[in-house]
C-alpha cells in the first residue's frame, strides 16, 4: 500500500481525459496533474525540445512525492518515454503501448489505422508498438494537426470539424480500417464525428482508458495502490494561463474544477 499521489503531465489541458479515466477505475487514488500550457502545444515541436519539456515537468512531479508518473500526451509518450523510464527511479506509464495493446485486441482484418499529431506519427511510435504485438498487420497513420485546435475552440461538431475530418480520414477510409486508434490526448471528444465519417463498423480506440486499466495493473502488480476505502484527491497545476484552463477543464475532466495552481518548470 502507498498513499502518495500518481503524477500525470501533458503538454496542456487534454491530458485531462487519462485523469478522467484514472478517476474513473481508481477512485481512492490522489492524482496531482500537471499541464504545461505555457509551451503548449508539443505536437509540432522537435523530438529533442518535447524531451526537454517532458523531463523538466516529470522532475517536478517527482519532487511533489508521487509514486509513479503517467504521461498522458500522446507526442511526450512517442518522443520521450524511454528517456523518462532511464531517468527515473519510478514506474513511468506512457499511452502508446495500452493503446496499441487495444488495436491489435480489438483488431480483425488485420488492418489498423492510427491518428495523432504530427510529432506522434512522424515519430512512428504507435507502428512500433502495434508490430511489436501484430507483425502482419498493415497500418495507416495520419497527423491530424487541425483536430487540436478545433478541440481547444470547443468545436466538437458542425461543418467545418466534419470537412477537416472528412479530409483527414479519407486515406483510412480507402484503406479500409477496422480500427483507429485516436493517438492524441484531444481526440475522444471528437469521437461522435470521427464515427459519423468511419461508420459505427470501426471501432475507435482510446488510449486514456486503456492508459488507466496499465496503470491500474502497474499499481496491483508493484504493491503501491492506494489504502482502500478513501476517495483520492486530484491536485492540478499549469505552467500558465490558470484560468483558461479553469474553464475548459470541465469538457476534458467531466467534473468542475475549482482551482488550478500556476508552477514555474523550466
Ligand atoms: N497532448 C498532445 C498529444 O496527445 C496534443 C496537444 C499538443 O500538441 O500539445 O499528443
Amino acid at each position: 500500500m502507498n498513499a502518495a499521489p500518481i503524477g500525470v503531465f501533458d503538454s496542456g489541458i487534454g491530458g485531462l481525459t487519462v485523469v478522467h479515466a484514472l478517476r474513473a477505475r481508481l477512485p481512492g487514488e490522489s492524482i496531482i496533474y500537471v499541464g504545461d500550457t505555457a509551451r503548449v502545444p508539443w505536437g509540432p515541436k522537435s523530438p529533442d525540445t518535447v524531451r526537454r519539456y517532458a523531463g523538466e515537468i516529470a522532475g517536478w512531479l517527482v519532487g511533489q512525492g508521487v509514486k509513479v508518473v503517467v504521461v498522458a500526451c500522446n507526442t511526450a509518450t512517442a518522443h520521450a518515454l524511454p528517456h523518462l523510464r532511464e531517468s527515473l527511479r519510478l514506474p513511468v506509464i506512457g499511452v502508446v503501448e495500452p493503446g496499441a495493446r487495444a488495436a491489435v485486441r480489438e483488431d480483425h482484418d488485420g488492418h489498423i489505422g492510427v491518428i495523432g499529431t504530427a510529432g506522434t506519427i512522424a515519430s512512428g511510435a504507435y507502428e512500433r508498438a502495434i508490430r511489436a504485438l501484430a507483425p502482419a498487420v498493415t497500418i495507416t497513420a495520419r497527423a491530424c494537426p487541425l483536430f487540436v485546435p478545433l478541440v481547444e475552440e470547443g468545436w466538437l461538431d458542425g461543418e467545418v470539424t466534419r470537412l477537416v475530418a472528412t479530409r483527414y480520414l479519407q486515406p483510412l477510409r480507402d484503406d479500409h480500417v477496422d480500427v483507429v486508434v485516436l493517438g492524441c490526448t484531444h481526440y475522444p471528444l471528437l469521437k461522435p464525428v470521427l464515427r459519423g465519417i468511419l461508420g459505427v463498423g470501426v471501432a475507435l480506440i482510446d488510449s486514456a482508458e486503456e492508459t488507466a486499466a496499465e496503470t491500474a495493473r502497474v499499481l496491483r502488480a508493484s504493491g503501491i495502490e492506494a489504502p482502500p476505502g478513501g476517495r483520492g484527491e486530484l491536485r492540478c497545476a499549469v505552467t500558465d494561463a490558470p484560468d483558461a484552463f479553469l474553464r475548459q477543464a470541465v469538457r476534458f475532466l467531466g467534473e468542475p474544477l475549482e482551482r488550478v495552481e500556476t508552477i514555474a518548470v523550466g
